[in-house]
């Protein structure tokens, strides 16, 4: 059976044949704020999963970073290695799925993830996906974990719904298309630091964004470094 979280990649195909994107060029403004206030290096190397058809890796790579980017769909990051040729930036570009990711070895200091958690339905999907980012992260890594919500309201979709075609707005060409509906887990708060917890992740910030590519938000700064419990301020949410 089709794992349910392969539904962009459909999506992604079918778009990807009538010449249109799914995603803006526009990079998320959670990304430019973690970026800046962790004052992050140009000579550190940054690595995304789930980066679809690449807007942040391009806006990341164009500003002068070295960045690596993972996602499960082919077609995503076929259109990702297509716009970095036209733009004159190189992105690490891998196909790889993130609930194993056997095949990368090495760890980054910064790792970050938009909205991808929130297409996994299954807690053992959601809880594969969080160790594999632990994973990928240096002994003093930080990840930024942004996933659609608003903290409050739980609600998931039917897996077995994934593939099923569904009409929806083409916000960039105004047209009517036809694309696979794809997943949603919405989570509340209390869960989502839950799960994190559970993995080792120290929560740094927790707060509530709102974006223009996906409305409400849950952000989250995490970090794998020690116990210092003075690092832990919670925002909204706690
Ligand atoms: C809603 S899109 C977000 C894309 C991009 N981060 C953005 O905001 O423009 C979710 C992405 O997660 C990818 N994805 C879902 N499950 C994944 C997995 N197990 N491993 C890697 N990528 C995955 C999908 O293929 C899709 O490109």
């Amino acid at each position: 059976m089709r794992k349910y979280y392969l539904a962009y990649e459909e999506r992604y195909r079918k778009l990807h044949d009538e010449g249109l994107t799914w995603f803006s060029d526009i990079p998320s403004p959670e990304l430019l704020d973690w970026v800046e206030n962790n004052n992050i290096s140009l000579e550190d190397e940054i690595c995304e999963i789930g980066c679809g058809e690449g807007r942040d890796a391009l806006y990341l790579s164009n500003k002068g970073y070295k960045v690596t980017a993972i996602d499960v769909s082919e077609s995503a990051i076929l259109k990702c290695k297509e716009l970095a040729r036209i733009k004159g930036v190189h992105i690490d570009l891998k196909v790889a799925d993130a609930l194993s990711l056997s095949e990368v070895t090495r760890k980054y200091k910064w790792v970050y993830s938009i909205a991808t958690l929130h297409m996994l339905v299954d807690d053992n999907d959601r809880y594969n996906y969080l160790t594999s980012l632990y994973n990928l992260l240096e002994p003093s890594g930080n990840l930024l974990l942004v996933n659609l919500g608003d903290g409050e309201h739980e609600r998931k979709t039917d897996i077995t719904h994934a593939f099923q075609l569904q009409e929806r707005n083409h916000s960039a060409s105004g047209r009517k298309v036809m694309i696979a509906s794809t997943t949603y887990r919405g989570v509340n708060w209390d869960y989502h630091k839950k799960e994190l917890e559970r993995i080792g992740f120290n929560i740094e910030e927790a707060f509530n964004t709102e974006n223009k590519e996906y409305g409400k938000c849950m952000t989250v700064y995490l970090s794998k470094k020690g116990d210092d419990d003075s690092k832990r301020y919670l925002k909204q949410g706690s």
